[in-house]
């Protein structure tokens, strides 16, 4: 196993560019599911869930090959409907090609995913969207066992909170239903207004798109198309609060900036100059000489403060010069990241889903060995790591590597110290 080791302390200056969205390419990914025919996706990020992903595609009977960063997937040969426990325990999002394999095959059999470091994550809202179209849905021995005789049939759907998953899937599924489904409560984030650009371009109509409410009229069939995955959100969050932090001038390119509205704000009031243009972010900060105000957040669905960029704004409020609430309303148990940060000398306390963070007051952090728990929670472990005076080393890295491409390639050409060793 490897483990990330940083030598912090060292300000980030340059330019970084951003990849593909990890939550849009997944979704996009399995949209090709529904239509025979070479899918063309550009700027699909190299990583290991878009990697487990294309495997589920391939035990599906779908073949795919990678150019850079574009993929052509032929989904002309799907002929199984079942994904295993041995993919869906590595990584959730599998569950997404539930609607795909439903509309097309009138079938499907997925592992149910299990709980999660972050929370329990049922899948109860997916199950009882597809009851609405007609599905019939089994739980037995660990499987959702899911058909459907003829097609799905269009329905009311009405999510009791807003699920993106839960949204994508039902797209997905409506597609190619009989008549018109409504989806009331709708998750809104950018990655599904992506999901439906790319549903619409294969001959899908959907309408409410970036609204709580979506339209779908179904379509007998859809037809391969190309389309492009939408910058990361989460990755840019995560070097710009990197920057805030660890201080310096840097430049995250090739971002939609007007998909991070909240955390703009957010750094604003903790004192960091964030400069927007259309593509880019600039954030200029002194680190902890600056000094950076306390600011809460509370976790919300978009266009709310992201569940997502929680831990990493938590890293850098640690050295902050006052006292701030961050708390967690989507996922838990998704503070996995405290009694590590704790370990580098933060003054945090936890009640619950909230979690109160004392900030150093013009001190730092100290490197330290601690562990990576999950993905978001490793970021945050990454930025306290630049922040810290001296070594932090963070095992368990295959976190890091389901969402964040060349995360090594990128901090080393802002100038941070840091590399990968063998544990
Ligand atoms: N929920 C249910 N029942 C359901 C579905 C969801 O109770 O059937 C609950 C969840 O337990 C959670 C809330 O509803 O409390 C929202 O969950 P949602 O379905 O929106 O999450 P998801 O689709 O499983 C996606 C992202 C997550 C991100 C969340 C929230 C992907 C592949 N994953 O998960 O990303 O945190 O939305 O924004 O899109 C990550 O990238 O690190 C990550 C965890």
């Amino acid at each position: 196993m490897e483990k990330l080791v940083i030598e912090g302390g060292k300000p980030l200056h340059g330019r970084v560019k951003i990849s593909g969205a990890k939550n849009a390419a997944l979704p996009l990914i399995a949209a090709s599911l529904l239509a025979p025919g070479i899918h063309v996706l550009h700027n699909v990020p190299d990583l290991r869930d878009t990697r487990t992903i294309l495997t589920l595609l391939e035990s599906l009977g779908l073949s795919w090959e990678r150019d850079g960063s574009t993929l052509r997937i032929d989904g002309s040969g799907l002929k199984y409907s079942e994904a295993s426990y041995d993919l869906v325990k590595t990584m959730r999002a599998s569950v997404l090609v539930l609607g795909p394999l439903l509309a097309r095959l009138g079938k499907a059999k997925v592992s149910l995913p299990g709980g999660c470091a972050i929370g329990a994550r049922p899948i109860n809202f997916h199950l009882k969207g597809l009851e609405q179209m007609g599905v019939q849905c089994d739980l037995e021995q660990g499987y959702v066992d899911a058909s459907i005789a003829g097609r799905l049939q269009g329905g009311r759907i009405y999510f009791d909170v807003p699920s993106v998953g839960g949204t994508e899937n039902l797209l997905m599924a409506a597609a190619l239903a009989e008549g018109l489904t409504i989806i009331k409560n709708a998750a809104r984030e950018p990655e599904i207004g992506n999901l439906i650009d790319m549903l619409n371009s294969m001959g899908a109509k959907i309408k409410g798109k970036d609204s709580d409410r979506l339209e779908i009229m179904g379509v007998e069939k859809l037809t391969a198309a190309e389309n492009r995955i939408i910058p990361d959100r989460i990755e840019a969050g995560t070097y710009a609060i990197a920057v805030a932090a660890a201080g310096g001038d840097a430049i995250i390119e090739d971002c939609e900036p007007h998909h991070l509205p909240s955390l703009v704000e957010k750094l604003q009031m903790a004192g960091i100059d964030v400069e927007i243009g259309d593509t880019f972010l600039r954030i200029r900060s002194k680190g902890i000489q600056q000094p950076i105000k306390a600011v809460d957040v509370t976790t919300m669905p978009y266009p709310g403060y992201p569940t997502d960029l929680q831990a990493q704004f938590m890293a850098l409020m640690t050295c902050s010069e006052g006292v701030c609430v961050v708390h967690e309303t989507i996922f838990e148990n998704r503070f996995m990241h405290v009694a590590e940060l704790q370990r580098m000398g933060a003054s945090i306390q936890i009640d619950g889903r909230t979690a109160m963070v004392k900030g150093l007051v013009g001190k730092t952090l100290t490197g330290a060995p601690v562990m990576a728990t999950d993905l978001r929670a490793s970021s945050s472990l990454v930025i306290a790591g630049l922040v810290a005076n001296g070594r932090t080393d963070i095992s368990r890295i295959y976190h890091l590597e389901r969402g964040y491409e060349d995360i090594v390639g990128k901090l080393s050409g802002l100038g941070a110290v840091v590399w990968k060793e063998n544990e």
